[in-house]
């Protein structure tokens, strides 16, 4: 898959309406702030992982004039919803109007397979997914860079989940060098997760990187570092090094937790339970495991491993944290176009 492809075109439907499914990714070296609020440039280039079982599917109709809505509907997990989740759905249907040269509201519903109570239900999956769909149902042939692109416009880590695996997103300066690309990676890795919490965050994240930015002393030194992070996991990649890559990816991660901690009021994610599980992580690794632990807008925990480890790994995290969750992920897909008879 490159860049450069096009999203394979399944069995025509209504020309107005398609429906595409993308999977949440996990950064290995994060996206943490932006230069551009607005079109959503980041600071950085960041490294993830699209991973299997976590996948948002998305239904996009755009009115036909006889049954005209006044603005757009849109409905998750069967819950329609108002207010900031349909400002920033509408807000990147409008980027695709413009593009399409169309002026019809749409029907959204959307739908996530996570296999269990939210806390990973990312905005990765659900915009990948709205851009695949939304300008397949404008009538845009877009190649996977371009979607990527327009994705980045909904959420900056949804640009890395129009691929499946390992995927860089370029920090580029504008709109037309900012995308995301596959990366080849020659290890299976996976990602157990140990989920803390399923209650959704006070603070976004959008919330907390603007905060970030503009009050921690110790932003500009994480970006700096973040770049060189970015060079020694792609390199650690090519190697097929899982024991180098693994500390510079929980290293990213603590980093990035820190300029959170000293922004001014304070993001603190983490409950008692992450850092239970960041040290059951220590524990698994002096006894010679790779385990790494990394962290997001939340109190989650993701543990990088590899594919044959993964089920040690998530053995000995069950035994070690009892009443916590515990699911293993492998690398999944990246966002495709589904048969418009497809029901969700
Ligand atoms: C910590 O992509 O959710 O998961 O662009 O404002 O929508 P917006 O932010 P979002 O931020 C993701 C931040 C992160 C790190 C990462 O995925 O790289």
């Amino acid at each position: 898959m490159t860049t450069q492809d096009s999203i394979n075109v399944p069995s025509a439907g209504e020309s107005n309406s398609a429906i595409a499914t993308a999977n949440a990714n996990i950064a290995l070296i994060k996206y943490w702030g932006k230069a551009d609020e607005d079109l959503i440039i980041p600071n950085m280039s960041s490294l993830s992982l699209t991973l299997e079982g976590l996948e948002t599917t998305t239904r996009v109709s755009f009115d036909t004039a006889s049954h005209s809505e006044q603005t757009d509907l849109l409905y998750i997990d069967g819950k329609q919803q108002q207010g900031n989740a349909l400002r920033r759905v509408s807000a990147l249907l409008d980027t695709i109007r413009s593009m399409a040269g169309i002026h019809s509201h749409a029907v959204v519903t959307s739908h996530n397979t996570v296999p269990y109570e939210a806390g990973l239900a990312s905005s990765s999956s659900a915009f990948a997914a709205l851009a695949t769909a939304a300008s397949y149902a404008a009538g845009l042939k877009l190649t996977r860079r371009e979607l990527s692109r327009l994705a980045r416009r909904g959420s900056g880590s949804a640009s890395r989940s129009i691929f499946g695996g390992m995927a860089l997103w370029h920090a580029g300066h504008d709109d037309d060098s900012s995308f995301a690309e596959p990366v080849p990676c020659p290890m299976d890795l996976a990602i157990v997760v140990v989920l803390i919490s399923g209650s959704s965050k006070k603070i976004s994240s959008r919330e907390a990187m603007q905060r970030s930015v503009t009050t921690s002393a110790l932003y500009n030194a994480w970006v700096e570092s973040n770049a060189k992070d970015l060079h020694d996991a792609l390199d650690a990649i090519k190697r097929e090094d899982i024991a180098a890559l693994g500390p510079v990816v929980q290293t990213n991660s603590l980093g990035m937790h820190a300029t959170m901690m000293t922004a001014k009021p304070p993001v603190l994610y983490w409950l008692p339970g992450s850092v239970a599980a960041m040290q059951a992580v220590e524990d698994l690794h002096s006894h010679g495991m790779n385990a790494w632990a990394t962290m997001d807008a939340g109190p989650n925990v993701k543990v990088l491993t590899t594919a044959a480890e993964a089920a040690q790994v998530e053995q000995a995290l069950r035994d070690k944290l009892p009443g916590f969750e515990v699911h293993t992920h492998v690398a999944g897909p990246g966002a495709r176009l589904l048969p418009a008879e497809h029901d969700i």
